[in-house]
Parts: C-alpha cells; structure tokens; sequence
C-alpha cells in the first residue's frame, strides 16, 4: 500500500491525468477521421465523356465481335471487357455498376467476375467476391459477351460503393501507439524508481528509529516507572496527528519528535529525577530544566525539522501557565501541543511510584477540565475521541 502510495500521489496523479487526456483526444481525432473518411460514393458519368478529377473511372472495350443468331434472325455477338480503376487513394468495397446500352435490345449470354441483371437497356453488375474490394490505386476487371441488334461502343455508367480506410494508414495512429508505448516505458521507470526510493526511505526510516531507540530507552531506563515513556508519548502523539487528520509522513514526523521530548532528562540527576517522595521548590526547577536542556541537545538535530521545539515547549500550557518560555495558544508549535497532551495520558495511564494510574474516567474529566487551559482544545478532543473510539487503550 506504501508503495502504491509513492507511485500515486497528488503530483503524479496530476501527470497522469494530463497524459490520459492528451491521449485520449489523439484517440477520438482518430476514430473521427476514420469515421469520416468511411463515406460511401456515387458517380455517373458517359462512356466518352471527360471525367475531370473523379476518383473511380470505368471503360468497356469491344475484344471481338461476331455474327450470330437467334433463331434465324441474324444479330452481333460481342466480347465487351470491362475495368474498374480505383484512383481514389482508398480502399473501395460493395461496388455496384449499372451499365447503361445505347438500345434496350439483346440479351447476356455469358459473363465473369460477376453476376448481371438486364432491364431494359441498364444492365447491373454484382461483382464477385474476388472482384468486390479493390484496394487503393489498384483495379478490377469484368466482362460479358452480349448478343445484340449491332455491337454497341457507346454507355453510360453508374457506378456506388463505400471507401474504406484503415487505422493504419493514419500517421495519427501510429502517434497513438508510440505515445502509448512512451506513456508505458516512463510509467514502468517512474514506478521502479519510486518503489527504490520508498525502500530506501524504509531503510533509513529504520536506522534512525533504531538509533533514537537506542538513546530514548537508556533515558527511559533511568527510572523504572518511566520504562518505555517516550515510545508509548510517540505512539500516543502519531495517533492523536492521524485522528487530526495529518499526512503520513507529518505522522511519522510527529512520532520521532514525540520519542525524543524528554530527552533532556539524560542531564538531570538520578537522585532528583528519581527522587519516590515529595519534591522541594528547588528540585522542581531542576527537573523543570530537563526541557531547556532538551531543546539545547536538539539545536543541532536539523534533519528532524521541530525536534528542538517539541523537547523544549512540550510542558508548555495552552493558557500559558507552563514553562519554560511560557508561551501561549497558537505561539506553543503544534507537535509540542500533540506531545503535551500524549504525555500527560500517558502519566495519568501508568502507575507511578506515589500513585496508580487514574482509570478512564477521570483521565477523560482530566482532559475535559483542563481544555484551553493546560491542552490545546483541539488535540485534547481528538485525545477523548481516540479513547471514546477504543483506538487508544486505558488501564482499568
Ligand atoms: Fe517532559
């Protein structure tokens, strides 16, 4: 799914789409000339005339001619062959050609190439299968032998059909199918390109989280009631930025910068830091600094863009009662809020060693009460709705 993800963001979708619509009307502009020049024809015209630019052309000729007789009546008995030109410079199919006699006499004795039909003096011609499509600036040939009063050399002709054209006789065609397989060899390198820098993000996401681990659990380990703190401050923080609505990757981000907040506690002494009783003024101040020395060890941790921030403002309070800076509301940055809230569940959750944890209803009052005052409205509803929902689990 992550990998999806990478070859399918905003960004490429955008390409994508651009590179569909560009196709598409390349496709449309096709099947419309195809469609377009599909036309059927009809021409008349005579034997002699001037044919001036037509695109099919027809001529019988007389090859021989003879004496016959029907009965003892004397008549002509002629060879007539014909030829259909196709100049058109497309494919000609389902031709029909009426011949029409200068006189409505005689009859057909014989023909090729295709069938007849006699009326009066218009002779139809059904060409046969073989004769039937003739491909551009090419021709065919017919014939009939006709017996008859005289040998006529005088016709008219009508001659119909359809012109055929093909896909690929359009140079649009072939920019389809090359855009097509241009579209498909950058798709297939985009993807592969993406899918390694997605693996390589994996990798590198897991050295660092490892190597954050490494650091957080030896400051978690100071202190038995604070064991995996800052991983379940992290899980909390994700959670609340997901049910807020982030992307992914802030997600992550918030993550990170949730698991290292407390990291200036490497810096206080265990004698304070894990001090079971009540703490003196003095004490409180000194943990108090474990934020402003957060902040002083994250000042050089740029890769992780509000890492700095996060350790030093996240005992801030949204009213501005919380320290160190004691900012307020909006000038608090918003991983810092996240975190608050994700750590004080997180204290309220867990047992301490002057407390058990509080159970889920006061924890939810906890939240209510202190919305707008130590919480940032916003997040502490998204951390009632995490609880309400299940998401989030809290101790009985
Ligand atoms: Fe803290």
């Amino acid at each position: 799914m992550a990998y999806l993800r990478s070859i399918f963001n905003r960004k490429s979708i955008f390409w994508f789409v651009c590179a569909l619509v560009l196709w598409l009307a390349l496709f449309v502009d096709l099947v419309i000339s195809v469609r377009s020049e599909n036309s059927s024809f009809s021409y008349s015209f005579a034997g002699d005339s001037d044919r001036g630019s037509l695109p099919v052309d027809v001529s019988i000729n007389v090859s021989q001619s003879w004496d016959d007789y029907i009965g003892d009546v004397q008549i002509k008995g002629a060879e007539y062959d014909g030829t259909v030109v196709n100049g058109s410079g497309k494919e000609i199919r389902n031709w029909i050609l009426t011949i029409k006699l200068p006189e409505s006499d005689g009859q057909i004795d014989s023909s090729w190439n295709g069938t007849y039909e006699k009326t009066g003096n218009a002779i139809d011609y059904y060409p046969d299968k073989n004769v039937y499509v003739i491909e551009k600036d090419s021709f065919r040939t017919f014939g009939f032998i006709l017996k008859s009063a005289e040998v006529y050399n005088d016709f008219a002709f009508d001659i119909s059909g359809r012109y055929v054209t093909y896909k690929e006789d359009y140079p649009m065609y072939w920019a389809i199918v090359y855009i097509t397989i241009a579209y498909a060899v950058a798709f297939i390198m985009y993807a592969s390109m993406q899918i390694k820098m997605e693996m390589r993000r994996r990798s590198d996401d897991e050295i660092i989280r490892q190597t954050m681990m490494v650091f957080v659990n030896s400051i978690d380990a100071r202190d038995e009631y604070t064991k995996g703190h800052s991983v379940r401050v992290s899980e909390y923080s994700s959670a609340i930025a997901k049910e807020m609505g982030y992307s992914d990757d802030e997600v992550r981000k918030i993550g990170y910068i949730a698991l290292l907040h407390d990291c200036g506690k490497i810096m206080i002494p265990g004698s304070v830091l894990k001090k079971p009783g009540k703490l003196t003024e003095e004490e409180k101040r000194e943990i108090r600094q474990h934020t402003v020395m957060g902040g002083k060890m994250l000042e050089g941790f740029t890769s992780l863009e509000g890492a700095r921030e996060g350790a030093l403002y996240h005992h801030e309070y949204y009213n501005g009662e919380g320290y160190p800076e004691g900012l307020k509301g909006e000038q608090i940055p918003k991983p810092a809020r996240i975190i608050c809230v994700a750590d004080s569940f997180d204290a309220m959750n867990s047992d301490r060693c002057y407390r058990k944890h509080l159970g889920r209803e006061r924890i939810e009052a906890e939240l209510r009460n202190n919305k707008g005052i130590q919480f940032d409205p916003e997040v502490a509803e998204c951390m009632l709705r995490l609880i309400e929902t299940g998401k989030l689990h809290v101790m009985d």
